[in-house]
C-alpha cells in the first residue's frame, strides 16, 4: 500500500499549512470547552491533549488513517500472537509477560502465559531467598549487593523503574547498574563492593552482546582465584537471557538462568526477567503491581475507541507532528524528580522502534517515520534548553509529565513544581506578542526608543504544541501504565506509517565494524581503513605506546 496515495493522507498533507498558520490561543478562544474535550481522564492520570496543533477536523483524518493503515487489524494481531515482527519471522508478545492478553496464546504448542507464570515464579523465590539471606557467597555471607551487567533494553528499563520507585525501595539487597564497556564504570562500582557478598546479574537477551560479556568476564576476574571458578560462577553470577544454553556455557548454574523468549524485544523486555533488578530493589510485590499497571493499559488500548484511546491518540499527534507538520523532534519533560531516567528510556523505546527508512513494503518511505526523541526533567531543563523551546525557529512539541501527589513531605515544594510545569506548557502555548510585550515596557517606564530596542527579543511567537499527562500519584501501577502507554504509542505510530517497529537492523553494522576494528587498535596494525580512521588509530596508537 503507498500510503501517501490515501485520500486521508493527501488531506491531512493540505491541513498542515493551515494549522501551521493558525494559533493555539486562536483555537482556544474559539472553543471554551476545548481543555474538556481534547482530554482524558483514565484511572491513574489525566491526559491533557488539547494544547496541541489541531482540531476535529485534524482529528477525524488522523483518526481515518490509522483506520485506513489497518491499525485495528495490527492491534488484533499484536495481542493474539500474530508474527507481526516479519523482518525477525516473530511475534510480539510483551503484554504477555504482564497477563495483557485477552485471550490464551500458544507458541510451538506451549501456552505462552504458563511459561511466563512459571519464571515469574522462579524470580519470586529466587528474590525471597535473597532477601531472607539464604543466597550466599563463596565464604557462606549473604549476598548483600546485586550488579547488573547490561546495556540498551536490558538495563535502562530496570534503572529507570527503581529510580523511579524510590520511595518504594528495600534496602535488603543493594541493586547497582553496570552498562559500559568502559572499565571506569565497572571499576568504580565494584570499588565500593566485598567481593564475599556480591553477585553479578549479567542480563543479555542474545547473550553475545561484547559490552556486556566484556564486563561479565572483569567481574569474574574481579571475584579472584580463593575459590574454584566454578564456584564462583554457581555462586556469584545468575543470567537473565533468551539464549540460556550460551549462558550454561558461560559456566551460570541452569537453576539460576532467568528465561525470556525471543517474541519479547529488548526495549519491550523489562516486564520479563530483565525486570529481576526491580523485583530485587522493590521487592517482588511491587514487581507485580507494576506488571499490572501495564495491563490495564493494555486493556484500555485494546478496548477504547480509538478516539478515545490515549496511546492512539498521542500516536497520531506525533505522527501529525513529524511526518506533516514537519517538527522533527519530541521533549521528553518529567515534572518528578523519580523520573529522571524516562526520558533515556523513551529514546531507546522510541528510536531504535520507529527510527528507520524502510517501508513495511521494503521500499523508501520518503517522509518522515518518528522523531528525534530528547529531553530531561523539566524544572532542570528550564535553566537549560526551554530558551530554544520558546524562541528558537524550530518547533518542538513536547510531553509534560508531573504528578498530583509528592513523592516526599517538605512543604510548599511540590506546588512550585506543579505551577512551573503548568506554566511552561501555558508560556508554549500563549506566547507573548509584540504589543503585550510593548504595554508590558512602558508600565515599566521604558522609553518608546527603548521599547522599539528591546520588543522583539521579547516576543515569544506561542503556539508550540504540548502534551500534559498527570498521574493521579506515581506508584508501581501508574508507572506500568504510563510505561505501556508509551509502548502502545510507538507501535501505532509504526503501524500507521508502515514500519516494522520491531527490529533494529541498524545497530547491527555500528557493532561488526567495532569487532573489526579492536585487533587492529590492539596491534596498531591497520587494514584497509579510510583516511579518517586511519589517522584516529594511528594517534592512538602513538599517544598510548609513547
Ligand atoms: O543496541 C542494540 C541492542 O540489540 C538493543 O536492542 C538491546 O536492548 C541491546 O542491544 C542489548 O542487547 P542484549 O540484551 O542482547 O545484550
Amino acid at each position: 500500500m503507498d500510503i501517501t496515495r490515501l485520500p486521508s493522507w493527501q488531506q491531512l498533507e493540505s491541513l498542515a499549512p493551515q494549522m501551521r498558520a493558525r494559533h493555539l490561543r486562536e483555537l482556544f478562544a474559539g472553543d471554551p470547552r476545548r481543555g474538556l474535550r481534547y482530554s482524558l481522564e483514565l484511572p491513574e492520570f489525566l491526559f491533557d491533549y488539547s494544547k496541541n496543533l489541531v482540531d476535529d477536523e485534524v482529528f477525524v483524518k488522523l483518526l481515518q488513517l490509522a483506520r485506513d493503515t489497518g491499525l485495528e487489524d495490527w492491534r488484533t494481531d499484536l495481542f493474539s500472537g500474530a508474527p507481526i515482527n516479519r523482518t525477525e519471522g516473530r511475534p510480539v508478545l510483551h503484554p504477555a509477560l504482564r497477563g495483557g492478553l485477552p485471550n490464551p496464546v500458544s507458541l510451538d504448542g506451549a501456552p505462552v502465559q504458563d511459561l511466563v507464570e512459571t519464571e515469574l515464579g522462579r524470580l519470586k523465590e529466587f528474590v525471597n531467598l535473597l532477601h531472607n539471606g539464604a543466597v550466599t557467597g563463596y565464604t557462606g555471607r549473604r549476598i548483600t549487593d546485586v550488579v547488573n551487567l547490561g546495556v540498551g533494553g536490558s538495563h535502562l528499563g530496570p534503572e529507570m523503574v527503581i529510580e523511579a520507585l524510590r520511595a518504594h525501595r528495600s534496602d535488603e539487597v543493594r541493586v547497582h547498574f553496570v552498562s559500559n564497556v568502559d572499565g571506569a564504570q565497572l571499576a568504580d562500582v565494584l570499588a565500593r563492593l566485598d567481593v564475599e557478598t556480591t553477585l553479578f546479574a549479567v542480563s543479555s537477551k542474545t547473550f553475545t552482546t561484547a559490552e556486556t560479556m566484556t564486563n561479565a568476564r572483569s567481574a569474574l576476574r574481579w571475584l579472584g582465584d580463593l575459590a574454584p571458578r566454578t564456584q564462583l560462577l554457581r555462586q556469584h553470577f545468575v543470567a537473565v537471557t533468551a539464549s540460556p544454553e550460551k549462558a550454561q556455557a558461560f559456566g551460570i548454574d541452569p537453576g539460576r538462568v532467568f528465561r525470556f523468549w525471543d517474541w519479547v524485544g529488548g526495549r519491550f523486555s523489562l516486564w520479563s526477567a530483565i525486570g529481576l533488578p526491580i523485583a530485587i530493589a522493590l521487592g517482588f510485590e511491587r514487581f507485580r503491581e507494576l506488571l499490572d499497571g501495564a495491563a490495564s493499559m493494555d486493556r484500555h488500548f485494546r478496548e477504547a475507541p480509538l478516539e478515545e484511546n490515549a496511546p492512539v491518540l498521542m500516536a497520531l499527534l506525533s505522527v501529525w507532528y513529524c511526518t506533516f507538520m514537519g517538527y522533527p523532534a519530541h521533549a521528553i519533560l518529567p515534572y518528578e524528580q523519580a523520573l529522571h531516567r524516562l526520558p533515556a528510556y523513551l529514546q531507546q523505546a522510541e528510536m531504535e522502534s520507529n527510527g528507520k527508512s524502510t517501508t513495511r513494503a521494503g521500499e523508501e518511505a520518503g517522509y518522515a517515520t518518528g522523531p528525534l526523541i530528547w529531553g530531561m526533567l523539566g524544572i532542570n531543563g528550564q535553566h537549560a534548553f526551554y530558551q530554544y523551546l520558546h524562541q528558537s525557529p524550530e518547533v518542538v512539541p513536547a510531553d509534560f509529565i508531573g504528578s498530583v501527589t509528592p513523592g516526599h513531605e517538605l512543604e510548599g515544594h511540590h506546588e512550585i513544581l506543579l505551577a512551573n510545569m503548568f506554566a511552561q506548557s501555558q508560556a508554549l502555548m500563549n506566547g507573548v506578542d509584540r504589543e503585550q510585550v510593548k504595554a508590558e515596557l512602558a508600565s515599566k517606564g521604558l522609553s518608546e526608543k527603548e521599547i522599539e530596542q528591546l520588543a522583539p527579543y521579547k516576543v515569544h511567537r506561542g503556539s508550540r504544541p504540548s502534551n500534559s499527562i498527570l498521574l493521579r500519584q506515581l506508584n508501581p501501577r501508574s508507572l506500568g501504565a504510563l510505561i505501556a502507554l508509551y509502548e502502545h504509542k510507538i507501535f501505532t505510530q509504526g503501524v500507521v506509517l508502515q514500519i516494522y517497529s520491531f527490529d533494529q537492523w541498524g545497530v547491527e553494522l555500528g557493532k561488526g565494524l567495532a569487532a573489526a576494528l579492536q585487533p587492529q587498535l590492539e596491534s596498531g596494525e591497520l587494514r584497509s581503513q579510510d583516511a579518517s580512521t586511519a589517522r584516529l588509530i594511528d594517534y592512538y596508537q602513538r599517544v598510548r605506546n609513547g
